[in-house]
């Protein structure tokens, strides 16, 4: 079985992350909270026990494990290795975590049309290949934990960056993947100095 990175994000009072913003895109939103924690445990050979994803107060915390590829093709990732940059770079002050959860229709879909609409229609690969090396990114799947969210997407890149980034969001937003997303919300935040 592939090793997964079980990572925990924690909006609370404590974390490297000031939370700037909290906007609901989609569906439920999530209550607001000064600080971001992001905590990595050590990989484990799955299966393990259902972390708690529960609400507590103040904040709450979202579980998701960073996985294997599911629909990037072999020409794809040698591009995406070729120009993704690492996560924590000292300029990269400003993050966003994205939380997403799609529909059934799109889970009752087979792998290939799922790809089909991620790629070949909305091409969300191709469109987001131009956005690196400003951005670092990281995508832990959650929709097997049980939680609220199929995914926890997070990004990290400068403050110039901002306004690119953003026109990326309203890129994918426009494409026929994002009619399958029934709840998204955005957590941007930035790199606190205590
Ligand atoms: C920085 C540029 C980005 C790049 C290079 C990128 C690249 C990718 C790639 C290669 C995958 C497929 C992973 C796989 O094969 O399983 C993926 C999946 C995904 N990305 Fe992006 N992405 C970017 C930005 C974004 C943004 C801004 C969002 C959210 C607003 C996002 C949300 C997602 C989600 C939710 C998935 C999982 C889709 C699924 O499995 O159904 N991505 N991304």
């Amino acid at each position: 079985m592939t090793d997964v990175l079980p990572v925990t994000f924690t909006a609370g009072t404590t974390g490297l992350w000031r939370i700037e913003r909290i906007t609901t895109v989609t569906g439920d939103g999530l209550p607001a909270a000064a600080r971001l924690l992001v905590e990595e445990e050590a990989p484990v050979a799955g299966p393990r026990v259902p972390p708690t994803v529960a609400t507590s107060a103040p904040g709450w915390v979202l579980c998701g494990t960073v996985s294997n590829q599911r629909y990037t093709t072999a020409a794809e990732l040698a591009l995406l290795n070729a120009r993704s940059p690492a996560l924590g770079r000292p300029g990269a002050t400003v993050a966003s975590l994205i939380p997403i959860t799609k529909s059934q229709a799109w889970w009752e879909m087979a792998q290939d049309e799922r790809r089909g609409i991620l790629e070949e229609t909305s091409h969300h690969i191709r469109r987001s290949m131009d956005y690196l090396p400003a951005v670092a990114r990281r995508l832990h799947h959650c929709r097997d934990l049980g939680g609220p969210f199929d995914f926890l997407t997070w990004f990290e890149f400068a403050p110039e960056n901002a306004a690119a980034f953003d026109d990326l969001l309203g890129e994918l937003r426009n494409t026929e993947e994002w009619t399958f997303i029934e709840r998204e919300v955005e957590v941007r935040v930035e790199r606190a100095s205590v």
